[in-house]
Parts: C-alpha cells; sequence; structure tokens
C-alpha cells in the first residue's frame, strides 16, 4: 500500500471506497494497524479516558498529546497520522495556530478540532500556512458539559440544519474531513452526500464515507462499558492483527456498523 494523503481519502469517497480509521496512542499499536492496512491513524484526545482514567477529555495537554503523537509516529509507515487538538488549545486563532505547530512537528500530517462555524476562519488560517485540518461535529466531547452528557446530537430538526450548515461552513473554510460522533444515521447520510470531502463516522450510521472508533473499544479493552456503536473486534478473531483486518473488511464491505450500532 502507498502513503496516505488527505488526497487519496478524497479519491476514495470518489470512487465508493470506504475509509477505515482507529484511534492509536503508542508505536506498536500504530505499527501494528498500519500493517493491517489501516487507512488513517487519530491520536484521539480520548487518550484521557482510555489511558489515563478520566472521565472526560478536558484534562488532556497539548504535551500529553505532542508525547502519544510523537510515539505513533515512529511505528507509522503508510497510514495517514492525525492528532487531535486538545481542549481549550484553539480557543483563540493564535493558540491554534502554535499548538498544531507542535503537534505537525510531533508527526501529525492532519490536526482535528471540535466544532462549528466559529471555527472557520481558524481552520483558514492553519490551512493557508500548510496544516490539514480535520473538523468534527456531532457530540464533541470536548463540550460534554454543554450537552449534560455524551448524548446522541443533531436528533431535532433545527439541531440537524445547523449541523448541515456548519458541516458545508467548515468544508468551505478549507477542512479536508470532517469526524461525524453519535448522530442519527439519517443525518450521518445527508451530511455525507452535501460534502464533497469525506466523512467519518462513529455512531453516525453506515452511509458516511468511512468509520473511525476508539481502539480500545474495537478490541474490547473497555473498562465496564462499551458504547452501542461499537463492536468488538478481537472477540471474533482472537488475534490483534486480525481483528484489525476484520474491522477493516466489515467497514469496506459495508457490514460495519450494522443496524444494532446505530443511532435513529
Ligand atoms: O478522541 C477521539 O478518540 C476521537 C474519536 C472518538 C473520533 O475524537
Amino acid at each position: 500500500m502507498a502513503k496516505i494523503s488527505t488526497a487519496s481519502l478524497l479519491k476514495m469517497k470518489q470512487q465508493g471506497e470506504k475509509i477505515s480509521t482507529i484511534t492509536a496512542y503508542d508505536a506498536s499499536f500504530a505499527k501494528l494497524f498500519d500493517q493491517a492496512g489501516i487507512h488513517a491513524i487519530l491520536i484521539g484526545d480520548s487518550l484521557g479516558m482510555v489511558l489515563q482514567g478520566e472521565d472526560s477529555t478536558l484534562p488532556v495537554s497539548i504535551e500529553d498529546m505532542a508525547y502519544h503523537t510523537r510515539c505513533v509516529k515512529r511505528g507509522i509507515e503508510e497510514t495517514l497520522v492525525i492528532a487531535d487538538m486538545p481542549f481549550m488549545s484553539y480557543a483563540t486563532q493564535e493558540q491554534a495556530l502554535t499548538n498544531a505547530a507542535v503537534l505537525m512537528q510531533a508527526g501529525a500530517s492532519m490536526v482535528k478540532m471540535e466544532g462549528g462555524a466559529w471555527l472557520n476562519d481558524t481552520i483558514s488560517a492553519l490551512v493557508e500556512r500548510g496544516i490539514p485540518v480535520c473538523a468534527h461535529l456531532g457530540l464533541t466531547p470536548q463540550s460534554v458539559n454543554i450537552f449534560g452528557g455524551f448524548k446522541v446530537q443533531g436528533r431535532e430538526n433545527d439541531k440537524a440544519e445547523q449541523m448541515i450548515a456548519d458541516a458545508k461552513a467548515l468544508e468551505g473554510a478549507g477542512a479536508q474531513l470532517l469526524v461525524l460522533e453519535c448522530i442519527p444515521a439519517s443525518l450521518g447520510e445527508a451530511i455525507t452526500k452535501a460534502l464533497t470531502i469525506p466523512t467519518i463516522g462513529i455512531g453516525a450510521g453506515k452511509d458516511t464515507d468511512g468509520q473511525i472508533l476508539v481502539m480500545h473499544d474495537a478490541l474490547g479493552i473497555a473498562c465496564n462499558y462499551m458504547p452501542k456503536f461499537s463492536r468488538n473486534f478481537l472477540k471474533d478473531t482472537g488475534d490483534i492483527k486480525q481483528a484489525v483486518e476484520l474491522y477493516i473488511s466489515e467497514v469496506s464491505q459495508g457490514n460495519f456498523p450494522g443496524d444494532e450500532h446505530i443511532f435513529k
């Protein structure tokens, strides 16, 4: 497999090929996922929850993200590396430029930020300076205190329309990828059809251009709780590399997510 870029993901969308992505936080898992043929790896600020044992992503720092991005990058040959900008690291445009540079210099090829059209100017400024951006809408975990919990978003008509408008604005500002988290499957489909850039869903239905899972969920390591939108691929295979290969093939064939993993 050749080195994957944002252009490769765009081509996959255009050709109707499904994109498989997963989180990783260290070199060993990153290498294994890269060798299994995953298209992109996200160093998610979910590391606050799955590695650090926090009850949200808010305590994660830019230093944490840079450290884990450096670790992951050392395991990668072909996969696209995306790093999350943590809570309040992009509250102003100046902070975003400084902190995105830290993650790019740590080895990311793209940074991810949570939020709607308020990010337009920041995204344009980053893209103009050579930093590709993945946007993130729906259940954006850094806003958990605004949402009052980890709840499905976009069920009401006005909220769904707002999300479609935000998605178009983010694409217009220069975002090259969009993560959609925990929204009704019909909204995932509507946003995907409205955009030229690829959408990557997590609890956003079957019709997004790709899927992402937190690696701990995909391997059934989550302490106590398996989210509705996830599946334990390790249970079906008993081997981590084969589990990720199964995940990739189930996404590619449209078998994952199944009806039991989607929100209405
Ligand atoms: O932090 C993370 O792992 C994420 C994914 C759930 C999309 O943002």
